[in-house]
């Protein structure tokens, strides 16, 4: 029997995500999940009875992370009056897709796993072991269906995150994604459409379409719908601010460059990985495209829309990367003058192809090359942020900022960081959400300072 609704309203929980934009999203879920069975999410571990880690296994740092601080939490007491007898621990996202029950073992305090696939089963997993004790796995291969029926709580009430992808098929030979993420499947266009329409009633400012490679979209659909006709869709939509995460080079099509210069709410910033910028290594890589179709790329995009701000991943240190393959990439983001780089040490993980690859370049040498990687993106990046000095940008204010509470922090069109004194006699309330004119006095790597007009 279902624990009763008067129970499930004593339990506490806390969720902690790590990873990308889908995980963060698959938490908004799991939230509205348990909201919705009268639950009620706080702030910290302590006050939690049920704790919930969304994790990433896509790098080895954030697997090692994990399992320390699930092992810390064996000394984390329950809270005083807590329904529960023990506190719930469970591991959802990447590594619980990709370990399965097998995490048990390392970790012999956790009570449930459940996989990418299986979201919509936590409450019950939670259910059983509070009722009956012991520990349950659910890691299936494939959903039944989009998650997208679940209850959500967005994060915040002016912006949505709205998968269109789900999966990914490309198999980058260093990449786990698509072991822990299954084979891409995309949403029609018209519960798209619907989606975001619900979402511009409910207040949403801006819109991000999300998908491990949003540009393959429509493939495995009826009628192939493209990408492009997503972004028409949801323009229509009528809302304010739309981006896109995340594009592969290979699959960029003209008609998307296009809309860069034509759509009204598509706002003027990409992200496109490059990961290398070596023709021998992006083949390694299993990549698909060359440097030199990269650079057309972005040649095209800049004569559409001449300011566009673009942000990249670049992997240092892929098995077999020689000084010259590391020069590529060097001279790649010198001349390309990105806003913002990811940069990645390569980290292998296990069952990709890529881990078995020979890898003989000494660590100091990988470091050495991340290094400097890192000192031309921050030139780079403080550059391209003085194109905006003395202008007028439209700020959607996101809250104050971390470092000093009087000033507002919100984001550009081209997705810099604003921060601007809040003006006598204006509430934070008054502005939050909203999208206001800032007049940009200082520019720095990574934030633009100004005033409010
Ligand atoms: N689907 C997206 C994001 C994938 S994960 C895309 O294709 O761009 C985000 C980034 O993590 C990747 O772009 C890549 O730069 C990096 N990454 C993925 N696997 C990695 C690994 N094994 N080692 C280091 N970086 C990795
Ligand atoms: Fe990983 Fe490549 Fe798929 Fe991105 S496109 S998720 S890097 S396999
Ligand atoms: Fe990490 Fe999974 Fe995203 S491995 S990057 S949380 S798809």
């Amino acid at each position: 029997m279902a624990l009763q609704q008067a129970a499930w309203m004593d339990v506490t929980f806390h969720v902690q995500t790590f990873g990308c934009q889908m995980n963060k999203h698959d938490s908004e879920r799991v939230v509205g999940m348990l909201e919705s069975l009268g639950c009620q999410a706080v702030g910290t571990i302590e006050e939690a009875d049920v704790v919930v880690f969304m994790t990433c296994c896509v790098r080895e740092a954030a697997d090692v992370r994990l399992i320390g601080q699930v092992q810390t939490m064996k000394n984390v007491p329950l809270r005083k009056g807590s329904p529960v007898s023990k506190r719930i621990i469970a591991i959802g996202g990447c590594i619980g897709q990709r370990d399965g029950d097998g995490l048990f073992k390392s970790l012999p305090h956790l009570d449930v796993v459940f996989g990418t696939n299986n979201l919509a089963s936590l409450p019950g997993l939670l259910e059983d072991v509070i009722e009956h004790g012991g520990r349950r796995a659910e890691t299936l291969e494939e959903s039944k269906a989009f998650p997208t029926e679940l209850p959500s709580v967005r994060e915040h009430a002016w912006a949505a995150w709205l998968p269109i992808t789900i999966g990914c098929n490309n198999f980058c030979t260093y990449c786990i994604v698509p072991y822990v993420r299954g084979r891409e499947k995309s949403r029609s266009l018209e519960e798209i459409a619907a989606e975001a329409k619900s979402y511009v009633d409910a207040g949403v400012k801006e819109i991000t379409l999300l998908g491990q490679n949003v540009n393959s979209y429509g493939r495995d659909l009826y009628g192939k719908p493209r990408f492009a006709d997503v972004l028409e869709a949801v323009d229509a939509s009528g809302v304010e601010r739309l981006r896109f995460a995340t594009s592969h080079p290979k699959d960029l099509t003209d008609q998307v460059i296009a809309k860069f210069g034509t759509l009204r709410s598509l706002m003027p910033a990409l992200h496109l990985p490059a990961q290398s910028g070596s023709d021998e290594i992006l083949a390694a890589m299993h990549r698909n495209y060359t440097v030199e179709h990269y650079r057309g790329l972005i040649d095209k995009l800049r004569s559409v829309c001449p300011d566009i701000a673009l942000s990249t991943d670049i992997i240092v240190g892929f098995p077999g990367e020689t000084e010259e393959d590391f020069e590529g990439t060097y001279r790649l983001v010198d001349e390309i003058g990105y806003s913002q780089v990811f940069t990645f040490i390569y980290s292998k993980r296990e069952g990709t192809p890529a881990a078995r690859m020979v890898d003989t370049t000494p660590r100091e040498v990988i470091q050495r090359r991340f290094d400097s990687l890192v000192e031309v993106v921050q030139k780079r990046a403080f550059e391209a942020n003085q194109r905006d000095l003395d202008a007028t940008v439209d700020v959607l204010v996101e809250g104050v900022s971390k470092r000093d509470s009087n000033l507002l922090s919100g984001k550009s069109p081209k997705n810099q960081t604003v921060h601007a004194p809040i003006p006598d006699g204006v509430s934070l309330e008054s502005i939050i959400g909203t999208i206001v004119p800032v007049h940009i006095d200082e520019a720095r790597t990574w934030y633009l300072r100004g005033t409010l007009l």
